[in-house]
C-alpha cells in the first residue's frame, strides 16, 4: 500500500461543496430548531459516532434548553433486498432514555438504514419524544424509507468528506464539506 502523505490526501479533495461559514449558519438553525421545539424542557442530545462528533460539539454550544449529551456507535446489517435490517450497537447510551426528550444528531443520511434502525431501537425504549437532525442528506441514495425531522443540506449523490466525515478515517479535520474523488 502506498504511504499516506499530506499531498496524496490533498490531491483527492475535489471541490468545496459547503463552506465553513455555511456550516456555521446551519448549526445556528439547528440550535434555533431545538430551542423552539423544547422550550425549556430537559433534553438528551445523542450523537452517532464517529461522523457526527464535530456537528454535536457545535450544535451543543447553540442550545439554551437544559441539555445532557450521550453517544452511540451503530452499524446496520442488511441482506439482499430486505428493507429493514438489524442494528448492532457497539457502543450504547449510558442514559435511560425513558426520562428524556431525545434529539439525535447525525452527519449524513445515505441509504437511510442506520437511522431507520437506530430510531426504531430507541423508540422501543420509550423516550418522552424523539427528533432527528441531520447535517447532510442524500435522498437519491435512499434504500430504506426514512425522512429526518430536520435536514440542513440536501446534496447530490457524491461521496463527501470533512467536518467529521471521513474517507478511510482521514479528512475528518477539514473545516468544510468537500467532494472526495480522483
Ligand atoms: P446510511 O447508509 O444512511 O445508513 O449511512 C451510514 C453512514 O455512512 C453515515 O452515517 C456515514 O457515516 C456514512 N456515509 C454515507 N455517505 C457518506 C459520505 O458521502 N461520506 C462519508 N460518510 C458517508
Ligand atoms: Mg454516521
Amino acid at each position: 500500500m502506498a504511504s499516506i502523505t499530506k499531498e496524496s490526501l490533498e490531491s483527492k479533495i475535489k471541490s468545496i461543496l459547503i463552506s465553513e461559514q455555511e456550516i456555521q449558519n446551519a448549526v445556528v438553525r439547528a440550535g434555533e430548531y431545538i430551542n423552539a421545539l423544547y422550550d425549556g424542557k430537559p433534553i438528551l442530545l445523542v450523537s452517532i459516532l464517529k461522523g457526527a462528533f464535530i456537528f454535536m460539539a457545535d450544535v451543543l454550544r447553540t442550545v439554551t434548553v437544559p441539555c445532557e449529551i450521550d453517544f452511540m456507535v451503530a452499524k446496520s446489517y442488511y441482506s439482499g433486498t430486505v428493507s429493514s435490517g438489524m442494528v448492532q450497537i457497539t457502543l450504547d447510551l449510558t442514559h435511560d432514555v425513558k426520562d428524556y426528550h431525545i434529539v439525535i444528531l447525525e452527519d449524513i443520511v445515505d441509504t437511510g438504514r442506520t437511522l431507520h434502525d437506530v430510531v426504531g431501537l430507541l423508540k422501543e425504549r420509550n423516550p418522552l419524544s424523539l427528533h432527528v437532525i441531520t447535517l447532510l442528506d442524500k435522498p437519491d441514495r435512499r434504500v430504506v424509507e426514512y425522512t429526518p425531522d430536520l435536514s440542513l443540506f440536501t446534496i447530490p449523490d457524491l461521496f463527501v468528506i470533512g467536518y467529521g466525515l471521513d474517507y478511510d478515517e482521514y479528512y475528518r479535520n477539514l473545516p468544510y464539506i468537500a467532494e472526495y474523488g480522483e
